[in-house]
């Protein structure tokens, strides 16, 4: 199935999403425990030496170029622990055809790492907050690690300015009880630091393992809150592709919602994900992925690779997050994936695929 589209012809799937967007998970452990990730006491570790190396991520990356991918985004766990990450930076900033190159990250180690990292040609960062007090945060991811968080923040906002790059994002999961008293200040936090806010709803994702719908703060509910504090808000026309829809206060703030459990953007969704061992997801709900690790160290041609990951994304019809959407809610709680299940396949988790 392929459609035509200028000149190129673009490579699409059943549903004729192209393949544009591709996050590389480049490492499944995390210095957080945030709630709504990873809330177990014990985890179990992809292999290390599985981990593909950067040249090997670096062939692959090209095949996915070849195919369509114009936009990159380095994901963890948290992709800071990834030791030489400004390396991979510069590798894959250089690569001819790349649209876009971005990170998200909790933050923790950003004050060492903005600088080089834009340096080595990064082009935006989005930073995980959810809270803006030292106990919240402490007992959301069960490290006491806010300050380093900000200042992290603020070194990327520095660095990303220093080299003509950005916007910043920050991104807050927003969680009935926990942290949705905090949906103004966290949004009076980003203008403060010349960033930009996404409220997200939680999701049932694999490693969610504490979802109810009753903790799901839904797009309408946030936008009701803000509209009551700051006044008439206005939604902006579509900029930058899904999930984010934007919208703007009356003051001109700008800020994003990420409905992906109330609204979700399956039938336009164009992202993919690689995890550190190199298994190729092709939803974020998807209980089974390609190995591209595995032919990659079999000696698979450029040509042998690429034909493996056009045909799988060709019979590619994964809806997963619609496919939830008039479930009951108690369906839909059923339907999480069980711890037992997590420790039997770590790349059923949201940090080994990349949130
Ligand atoms: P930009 O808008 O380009 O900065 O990137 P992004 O919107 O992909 O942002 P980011 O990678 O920071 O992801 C933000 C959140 O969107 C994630 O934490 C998820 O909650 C949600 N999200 C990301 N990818 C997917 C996906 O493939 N499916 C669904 N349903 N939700 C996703
Ligand atoms: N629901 C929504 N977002 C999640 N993330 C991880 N788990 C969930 C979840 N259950 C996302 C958060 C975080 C990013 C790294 O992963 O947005 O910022
Ligand atoms: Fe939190 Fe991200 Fe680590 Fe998950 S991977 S625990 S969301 S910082």
């Amino acid at each position: 199935m392929v459609a035509p589209s200028g000149e190129a012809r673009l490579l699409v799937d059943r549903f004729s999403r192209a393949l544009r967007n591709l996050r590389l998970s480049v490492t499944d452990r995390c210095n957080l425990r945030c709630a709504y990730c990873m809330p177990e006491q014990e985890y179990v570790w992809l292999p290390r030496e599985q981990f593909l190396r950067f040249e090997e991520l670096s062939v692959l990356v090209d095949a996915f170029i070849g195919l369509g991918v114009e936009r990159l985004r380095l994901t963890g766990g948290e992709p800071l622990l990834r030791r030489g990450l400004p390396q991979l930076v510069a590798l894959l900033a250089a690569k001819p055809g790349l649209r876009e190159l971005a990170l998200t990250t909790n933050g923790v180690l950003l004050e060492e790492f903005a600088e080089p990292l834009f340096a080595a040609g990064l082009d935006r960062v989005s930073v995980s907050l959810d809270t803006l007090t030292r106990e919240r945060f402490a007992a959301l991811t069960r490290r006491d690690d806010l300050d380093r968080v900000r200042a992290g923040i603020a070194a990327a906002q520095r660095a990303g300015e220093a080299h003509g790059r950005g916007p910043l994002k920050l991104d807050s999961v927003i969680i009935r009880g926990t942290n949705d008293d905090e949906i103004d200040a966290l949004l009076e936090y980003a203008r403060e630091v010349g960033g930009e806010v996404r409220f997200i709803e939680y999701m049932d994702v694999g490693g969610a393992t504490r979802w109810s719908m009753e903790r799901v703060v839904p797009r309408r509910e946030i936008l009701d809150r803000l509209e009551a504090r700051y006044g008439r808000i206005e939604a902006l026309p579509e900029r930058s592709s899904a999930p984010a829809e934007r919208f703007a206060l009356r003051d001109g703030t700008i800020f994003g919602i990420i409905a992906s459990t109330t609204a979700p953007f399956c039938s336009t969704c164009d992202r993919s994900r690689l995890t550190a061992d190199g298994i190729w997801y092709r939803c974020l709900y998807a209980r089974s992925g390609t190995d591209l690790r595995g032919p990659l160290r079999q000696g698979a041609t450029a040509e042998g690779l690429s034909a493996l990951i056009a045909d799988a994304w060709r019979s590619r019809a994964d809806r997963g997050a619609e496919e939830r959407l008039h479930l009951a809610a108690t369906e839909r709680a059923r339907r999480l994936v069980a711890p037992i299940e997590l420790r039997g396949d770590p790349h059923l988790e949201m940090h080994t695929r990349g949130g």
